[in-house]
């Protein structure tokens, strides 16, 4: 679904972005979160699973979301088995979110789906979706941009940024981030 209506949103003049029916549904997640999920005991990654689902997220069975994960529309997001967004994330889908299988999304890192036209009289929002590949890891306090995909087996340092795409089993740090080398795992899991 189209969340930006050109019509609606202007940023400069002040006032709401998004529709009367987008701002309700997430004032409804806001508060159902701070209520029922943000002080859930960690382990219940089922409970808040389900509040997720309630409001439209796509999440396997597998997955986990941390308590204190701020996800900003849940409709938005989508995680595949295995995957997790840790304490302190920020999943800001304001365009499509995937967490693809084992993607990790450590303490503090930001997942930013939106922007501005900065160059753009109207400084229009703009939304761009991202997808953290299977394996992947975005590490702790790790920014990763509007329209990035973080590729399989990547990872992005803690307290890098990425605004570009990551490529696969490669390790990335800094800002903005770069190669520091290839990963030696290349997804099999072997006990
Ligand atoms: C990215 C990371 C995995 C790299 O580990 P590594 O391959 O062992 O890398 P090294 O420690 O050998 O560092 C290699 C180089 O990259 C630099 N580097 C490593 N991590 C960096 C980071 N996050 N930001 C900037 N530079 C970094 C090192 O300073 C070193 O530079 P040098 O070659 O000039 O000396 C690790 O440093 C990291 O950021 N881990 C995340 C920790 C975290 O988020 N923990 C919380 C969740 S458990």
């Amino acid at each position: 679904m189209a969340l930006l209506d050109a019509n609606i949103s202007k940023p400069r003049m002040g006032g709401p972005s998004f529709s009367l029916r987008h701002r309700f549904y997430r004032t409804s997640w806001s508060l159902t979160w701070a209520l029922l999920g943000r002080w859930s005991p960690v382990p219940f990654h089922g409970w808040r699973r389900f509040l997720l689902t309630m409001f439209g997220a796509d999440i396997h069975r597998t997955a986990r979301v941390y308590p204190s994960a701020d996800i900003w529309y849940p409709r938005n997001l989508t995680m595949a088995e295995y995957s997790c967004l840790a304490s302190g994330s920020v999943c800001y889908c304001m365009d499509k979110i995937e967490l693809r299988p084992h993607a990790l999304v450590s303490q503090g890192a930001y997942l930013c789906g939106g922007t501005h036209d900065v160059d753009a009289p109207s400084f229009q929002l703009i939304s761009k979706p991202i997808v953290i590949g299977a394996n992947a890891w975005v590490a702790a306090g790790a920014f990763v941009g509007p329209g990035v995909i973080v590729g399989d087996g990547s990872v992005l340092g803690a307290r890098g940024v990425s605004v570009k795409n990551l490529a696969p089993y490669t390790i990335y740090a800094g800002n903005p981030a770069r190669p520091i080398r290839r990963r030696k795992f290349d997804g099999a899991v072997r006990d």
